[in-house]
């Protein structure tokens, strides 16, 4: 089967999944609309591109807080890979390294955070926090990637409570008993997502801040207010994010919420964007909307399904190769051409 783009992947994972790993990884809250909208809002924006503007040698690389990077797209954390495949996170971090670009390890791993490190030595690493009611979990979390060489702590601020996702639910989903939340072992059985602690609020952020010298991302930003509170609140990033529509289902979809944060931050911390990026086209809208880079979720997990580090690899790189396409075709020669010029919304 020739791999061609994205969602040749998401078939194959489709295809050869257990049924139960699959409608995890797919999964949306509610009945999915904010989920699919998503990918459909990438298709009210449109190009206006511009022509005869020498594109013979295309610079795509860009740099996250200061890390050179080989085009801005890196890896969201999503728990469990190794439902996908054997050697889970340790095969994520490997493909991220090779490809050069920025691996986000989910307090969810099955892998530990040792084992990450050891897979990909030198690569630009964030870890992503869920902050647990026992605190000394999560402190201890922070330390040990702080210790171990991570570069960015990523606090996802959109989970008080899991999502409904109707076919966890129907499927009674748990990891199977060979698989364990490496990073949490001890800390709790698993799977009780009950140990998350809903209380949190934005004066954790001086928390965090009082343990570790790390840049703070927030993950889970859809709105100007809680923009400017991040930004008030020090952190160096926010990923505009809605957890690939997981938790609250019909907010917005995160290509729409990206352009009021961005109006909101005026360029005081970096935004990111995740959720329905799927086609290099996406990542050019993302970034002339005022991303200034994107994460994928459920591709990365497509592309380890099909082939391990290999099939992460695959996927990167076609995003990769769609990216340096779609710039050229709107005449763009470099990232720094990128702007908001560069799209419209349609008056549909
Ligand atoms: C997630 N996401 C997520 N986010 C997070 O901060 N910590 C986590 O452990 C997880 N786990 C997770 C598992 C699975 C299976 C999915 C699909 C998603 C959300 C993730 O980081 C990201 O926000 C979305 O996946 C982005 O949307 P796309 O790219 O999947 O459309």
């Amino acid at each position: 089967m020739a791999m061609v783009c994205l969602s040749d992947f998401e078939a194959y994972a489709k295809k050869y999944l257990p049924k139960i790993a699959w409608d995890f990884f797919a999964a949306g809250a509610d009945d999915c609309s904010t989920r699919d909208e998503n990918i459909l809002a990438y298709k009210r924006i449109h190009f206006r591109p511009r022509m005869l503007r020498d594109v013979s040698m295309m610079d795509i690389r860009t740099k996250l807080l200061g890390t050179e990077i080989s085009f801005p797209v890196g890896i969201a954390p999503t728990g469990f890979h190794q439902l996908a495949w054997p050697d889970g996170e340790k095969s994520t971090a490997r493909a991220a390294k090779a490809m050069n670009i920025c691996y986000i390890a989910s307090t969810y791993s099955t892998c530990t955070l040792e084992e990450i490190s050891a897979a990909a030595p030198g690569s630009l690493r964030w870890f992503q926090l869920y902050i647990h009611r026992n605190r000394a979990v999560s402190q201890q979390l922070v330390q040990q990637a702080e210790a171990l060489g991570f570069q960015g702590l990523v606090l996802t601020a959109d989970l008080p409570y899991t999502g409904k996702r109707r076919d966890d639910v129907r499927n009674g989903f748990r990891l199977p008993p060979h698989m364990q939340l490496k990073n949490l072992e001890g800390a709790f059985e698993v799977c009780k997502m009950s140990l998350l602690d809903p209380s949190v609020t934005w004066n954790d952020i001086y928390w965090l801040r009082s343990l570790t010298h790390l840049p703070i991302i927030i993950k889970g930003i859809l709105t100007k207010e809680d923009a400017e509170l991040a930004v008030r609140h020090g952190v160096q990033g926010i990923i505009v994010s809605n957890h690939g529509g997981r938790q609250l289902d019909g907010g917005p979809a995160t290509i729409d919420a990206l352009v009021e944060v961005v109006e909101a931050v005026q360029g005081r911390v970096e935004v990111y964007l995740d959720g329905g990026i799927r086609k290099g086209s996406d990542v050019l809208k993302a970034l002339a909307l005022g991303a200034k880079c994107v994460f994928i979720g459920r591709p990365a997990l497509w592309g380890l399904a099909y082939k391990g580090e290999e099939g992460l690899q695959e996927v990167l790189r076609i995003l990769q190769d769609e990216f340096r396409l779609s710039m050229a075709l709107a005449g763009c020669a470099s990232v720094s051409e990128i702007g908001r010029h560069l799209v419209q919304f349609s008056k549909l």
